[in-house]
């Protein structure tokens, strides 16, 4: 997969951030009348992350790429692009990317927007900073590509169970350090569904849930094909196998549709034959990297990234130019599938790309907090002033409330003495 006349362009830094506290599924089962067994097992789900008022998608998109800048020692000033990827912005005209690069100290010579494409929107940032760089108008600088969402359904819906929140922040290079992606391996797929919406006027996500699930499915046939183009046969080289993750189930069931059309035949998974085949290459593929999906919750544009994280965080040196693939599933609907490759160096930085410490140290909510965090982020669109204090928020970046129309933010403790990388 390497270009002879071209460096190598991929991820070269990797950084999570969550919110502070979650909800744990078995909690909110039983709140709402239900086995727990549907959610942990049937959807898959241990936890979800739930925002508070003071944290938003700006808050979460800026900690995360703060943390890639930090974590990877990458300069700020060398950002060229910077492209946030979200379907849950805080304005209607101004892009949550031009927030980050002023409160991230960024280059003033630096192209910067916002992509919406439900979860596709980093997916398509990624292949524009990738094409970007492969074109030489980068001219050496970085692309900063951020996937920040926070995942609404509303109380006692179906998809309840399938909120979460967060942000993934990924710095885009030559000679990367943790993933190369080469641009002939990536193909696109588009189809025009109502499968998942929000209309303008609703806070809250639409969902025809089954029919989603259907048209996810379609999807991944149809960008595979475009990306492997007949060439199935490098499936039998793959490392991991990566998928959009709304809940931890849908990768189960995306794995079962690679395989059919890797074997051009259904799988049926009430026969001992393919039941084994499959699970055999469900446990190597695709369970061991799917641990963050399963605390965290849908991260919407975030969530393969998430999974690929997991990957890079168990790295080992013996996995230098290990294939891998990557599936991006976006609502309405777009998507891609690519190939990549571990880069010689992923397993070196493995340790700065595990967010599992501060997953440990969120705050546990009963679903009366919960409940009453919902209501409060209702009303913090209006609010004035917002002390993060309230919200166990004492460090970081917090929004405080709305002035004049306009969105305040502010660094908190020791962060406030620091505020830009
Ligand atoms: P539902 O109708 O409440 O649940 O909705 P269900 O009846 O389908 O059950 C879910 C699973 O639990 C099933 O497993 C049941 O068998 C099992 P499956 O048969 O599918 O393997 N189950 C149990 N297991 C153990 N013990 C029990 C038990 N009871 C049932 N007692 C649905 C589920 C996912 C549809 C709903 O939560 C929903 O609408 N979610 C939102 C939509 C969604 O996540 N769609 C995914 C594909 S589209 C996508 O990924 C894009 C998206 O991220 C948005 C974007 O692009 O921006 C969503």
């Amino acid at each position: 997969m390497t270009d002879s006349h071209h460096p190598p362009v991929g991820i070269d830094a990797l950084a999570l951030a969550c919110p502070k506290a979650f909800i744990a599924m078995d909690t909110l089962a039983e709140a709402r009348g239900v086995p727990s067994a549907k959610y942990t097992q049937g959807l898959g789900q241990e936890k979800m992350a739930i925002a508070s008022p003071v944290e938003d998608t700006v808050t979460l998109a800026t900690a995360a790429a703060r943390r890639a800048l930090e974590t990877f020692d990458v300069d700020p000033q060398s950002i060229g692009t910077l492209i946030v990827g979200t379907e849950t912005g805080v304005d209607h005209s101004k892009p949550v990317a031009v927030y980050v690069h002023e409160l991230l100290g960024l280059p003033e010579r630096c192209r910067t927007f916002e992509t919406k494409h439900a979860c596709y929107g980093a997916s398509a940032g990624l292949t524009t900073s990738l094409d970007w760089i492969a074109s030489g108008r980068a001219r050496g600088q970085k692309a900063l590509v951020i996937a920040a969402d926070i995942a609404s359904y509303g109380l006692n819906t179906p998809g309840e169970p399938t909120q979460g929140a967060g942000a993934v922040a990924m710095v885009i290079g030559e000679h990367p350090r943790l993933l190369r992606i080469h641009p002939n391996t990536i193909g696109d797929y588009t189809r025009q569904v109502m499968d998942f919406w929000r209309p303008l006027y609703s806070k809250y996500a639409l969902a025809d849930g089954h029919y989603s699930i259907e048209c996810y499915l379609e999807a991944l046939a149809g960008a595979r094909a475009a990306a492997l183009d007949g060439g199935d046969e490098v499936f039998d080289e793959l490392l991991a196998c990566l998928y959009h993750v709304p809940f931890v189930k849908m990768a189960h069931k995306a794995h079962r549709k690679e395989l059919e059309c890797v074997h051009h035949r259904p799988f049926d998974l009430d026969t001992a034959d393919d039941q084994a085949r499959f699970d055999a290459s469900y446990q190597r593929l695709v369970a061991p990297w799917l641990s963050l999906n399963a605390q965290v919750g849908n991260i919407y544009t975030g969530s393969l990234y998430l999974a690929l994280m997991d990957l890079i965080r168990q790295s080992q040196a013996s996995w230098a130019d290990r294939r891998v693939s990557l599936f991006s599933y976006g609502s309405g609907c777009g998507a891609t599938y690519m190939l990549g490759q571990i880069a010689p160096s992923a397993h070196q930085w493995a340790g700065h790309c595990d967010p599992q410490a501060d997953l440990d140290q969120r705050r546990r909510l009963s679903v009366g907090e919960y409940e009453a965090m919902i209501a409060a982020v209702e009303r913090a669109e209006r609010a004035e002033k917002l002390d993060p204090s309230d919200w166990g928020v004492l460090e970081g970046l917090a929004y405080v409330g709305t002035q004049d129309h306009q969105r305040q933010y502010r660094w908190l403790g020791r962060d406030a003495l620091t505020p830009a990388v």
